[in-house]
């Protein structure tokens, strides 16, 4: 079905007119069409050209760093020249609208900040973030084109992107506010996301098992399509406006 066909039913759009809390929990699908990789789309995902062991955890940073922090910094810079897309503007038209939005996110790449999304739950970090390892201070600035991987300026600990890696807790403030929102809505939006990452994964399941009315909008059906209320198959730029323009509009 083309995004062009779909149709949202009626029931649905008189029913989130109404609601004031929403949640919503993004991956790397909704950061596709700004010309980001996803991660486990089949050719062109980031983890069919590389091993998540040896790049994204804290073993393949202890083992060589000097690549893991090469390889963030390749993608810093892709994100560099890259701006949100009518999906995350979409979303930051829900915030307007919904006095409980909860918008729960999986990017570390800063486009839901950008397009003026507010109360953003970081799950997994930010790219643009660099901190110690070591003592977790902040880096301001620092300098991508060196011979080895900045050391941090209070312990002279190695200095890594402040994101979660396979392997790592998330940071616990931001997910159990995530996991309250899950349990406290009544519409709970599954966005651009494979849903096969714990525990964010698990936060549909929670809102479906509290009650909450379940919708995926995801290029290509997931572990979550058969306990889904709503699926709507497409790419998020497109149906996100739309959806809004019918609910909100
Ligand atoms: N619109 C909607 N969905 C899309 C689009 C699009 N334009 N393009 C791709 N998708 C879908 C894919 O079909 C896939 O199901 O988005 C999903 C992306 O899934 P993943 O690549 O697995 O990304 P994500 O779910 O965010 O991964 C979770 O895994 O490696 C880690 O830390 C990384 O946060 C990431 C986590």
């Amino acid at each position: 079905m083309s995004t062009g066909q779909i149709e949202f039913p009626v029931e649905l759009v008189s029913l989130l007119r109404r609601t004031s809390k929403l949640a919503a929990l993004t991956g790397a699908g909704v950061s596709q069409e700004s010309g980001l990789r996803t991660f486990r789309d089949a050719q062109v995902g980031l983890w069919a050209q590389y091993r998540p062991e040896d790049l994204a955890s804290p073993e393949a940073f202890q083992r060589d760093p000097k690549l893991v922090w090469d390889w963030y910094a390749w993608r810093r810079e892709a994100v560099k020249g890259v701006r949100p897309n009518p999906g995350h503007y979409a979303l930051a038209e829900i915030g307007k609208h919904v006095p409980e939005f909860t918008l729960i996110i999986q990017n570390v790449d800063g486009l839901h900040r950008m397009a003026g999304n507010q109360n953003v739950l970081e799950l997994h970090g930010n790219i643009q973030r660099v901190r110690c390892a070591d003592c977790r201070t902040f880096a301001e600035t620092w300098d991508d084109d060196t011979e080895s991987v900045p050391r941090c300026r209070e312990c002279g600990g190695l200095r890594r992107p402040d994101v979660v890696w396979f392997g790592e807790a998330l940071p616990r403030a931001q997910l159990e506010a995530a996991v309250e929102a899950a349990r406290a809505c009544d519409f709970f939006f599954s966005i651009g996301t494979s849903g096969v990452v714990q525990p964010a994964a698990s936060l549909a399941f929670a809102a479906h098992n509290r009650g909450a009315v379940v919708i995926e909008i995801n290029a290509e059906p997931t572990p979550l399509t058969a306990k889904a209320d709503y699926a709507f198959h497409g790419k998020s730029g497109e149906i996100l406006p739309r959806f809004v323009e019918a609910v909100w509009g």
